[in-house]
């Protein structure tokens, strides 16, 4: 292994490596930002071998200075509205997936949507992004539609048209194409894990190639396209968190979500250990490394598991925030979570604050 420019004999001990690390004083950002280009992350197996340091302290250092380096001090806060819990698919970590008959479905309203994206974006949310089960019932046409709702809300602050995310699943890279002519500006659409046979364990319904041809079309027609992985999947081993991020890295995102994995009673997972928060964090900060300029959220399942932890000290620099509303939050239950009430200009405002208090700039 290649750290800072010197080899490290990959048989070496964990606490060589520790000791090797204290040693390594860094004096300014710019030495530090220098010593990423000898941090080897080639292979799945370079950056196991990161993951497992006994002590990440300096990486996560690192990964923090590129972070400022490349993308300031900014936290950006996005808007996530759930319209639709109705799933056709089957994946089995997740409690949308329609053999759950455990939870009631519920589809919002086109007013309702534009509605909920109407107060988000005069509360001072930027950007909206529209979230779904894989629903057949929204056709590209119906989701265009909502997305040139979302778009015509203008005017608030000064701001323009609000950035429109979407994250509703597959479909064909002619519907991408459709929804990205009617406003759309991003996609979210995690590959999960990038390890073909335990997304084949995961995923009865699809194939991890579909996966990633759709994460192609979306950057082909022009989406800023965000893909993600879990991290403790059952069955996932360092080497498979290796090939997540070097996918990443494959598919130049321009953002990715990296959150561990929440067993929900609901599903064929259910009593299945819940991933590690402390390795979710070094993924992100790797991804940070790999992709300096991508936006990086702090993932809901990272806060849910670790919400004492800074959020935003490991390399992330976007923060999601519900503004489902109540009648339907609890239902869109991907895992198991307690919310409270939604109100929407209070809860961006505590948001802000907190962001604050962790020394960084709301916006
Ligand atoms: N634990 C953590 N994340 C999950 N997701 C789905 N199910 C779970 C779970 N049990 C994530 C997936 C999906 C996103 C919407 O939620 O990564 O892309």
């Amino acid at each position: 292994m290649t750290v800072y420019g010197i080899v490290i004999p990959s048989a070496c001990h964990c606490l060589q490596r520790d000791l090797f690390f204290e040693n390594c004083a860094i004096k300014t950002i710019k030495e530090t930002i220098m010593a990423v280009k000898d941090i080897k992350l080639d292979t799945p197996q370079d950056i196991a071998e990161l993951l497992d340091l006994e002590d990440f302290g300096q990486i996560y250092r690192l990964a923090d200075q590129v972070r400022n380096e490349h993308m300031g001090d900014t936290v950006h806060m996005r808007a996530i509205i759930e319209f639709s819990n109705v799933c056709k698919r089957q994946c089995i970590y997740c409690g949308l997936n329609k053999s759950n008959r455990e939870i009631s479905r519920f589809r919002m309203s086109r007013r309702e949507i534009e509605e909920t994206a109407r107060q988000a974006v005069m509360a001072g949310y930027r950007t909206v992004v529209l979230q779904s089960g894989e629903d057949d019932y929204f056709t590209a046409e119906r989701l265009g539609k909502i997305v040139g709702d979302v778009k015509a809300l203008d005017g608030f602050q000064d701001t323009g048209p609000p950035i429109v995310t979407l994250s509703c699943g597959e479909l064909t890279r002619e519907e991408y194409a459709y929804l990205k002519e009617k406003g759309a500006d991003r996609y979210l659409l995690k590959h999960e894990t990038a390890d073909d046979a335990l997304y084949s364990r995961l995923h009865p319904c699809g194939e991890l190639k579909s996966r990633i041809n759709c994460l192609r079309d979306l950057k082909e027609v022009g989406y800023e396209t965000g893909s993600g992985f879990m991290i403790g999947l059952p069955g996932q081993s360092l080497e498979t968190v290796g090939k997540d991020l070097l996918l990443l890295k494959e598919l130049s995102c321009e953002m990715a979500g990296i959150g561990p994995f929440i067993s929900n009673p609901k599903t064929p997972l259910a009593g299945e250990q819940n991933g590690s928060t402390e390795l979710a964090r070094r993924a992100v900060a790797i991804a940070r490394l790999l992709l300096p300029k991508a936006n990086l959220p702090v993932t809901t399942s990272l806060a849910i598991l670790a919400p004492e932890e800074n959020p935003f000290d490991f390399g992330a620099n976007v923060i999601m925030k519900k503004v489902t509303p109540d009648e339907y939050k609890e239902a869109y239950e991907i895992y198991p979570a307690e919310y409270s009430k939604t109100n929407i200009v209070r809860d961006k405002k505590e948001l802000e604050e907190k962001i604050r208090f962790y020394n960084r700039v709301p916006k």
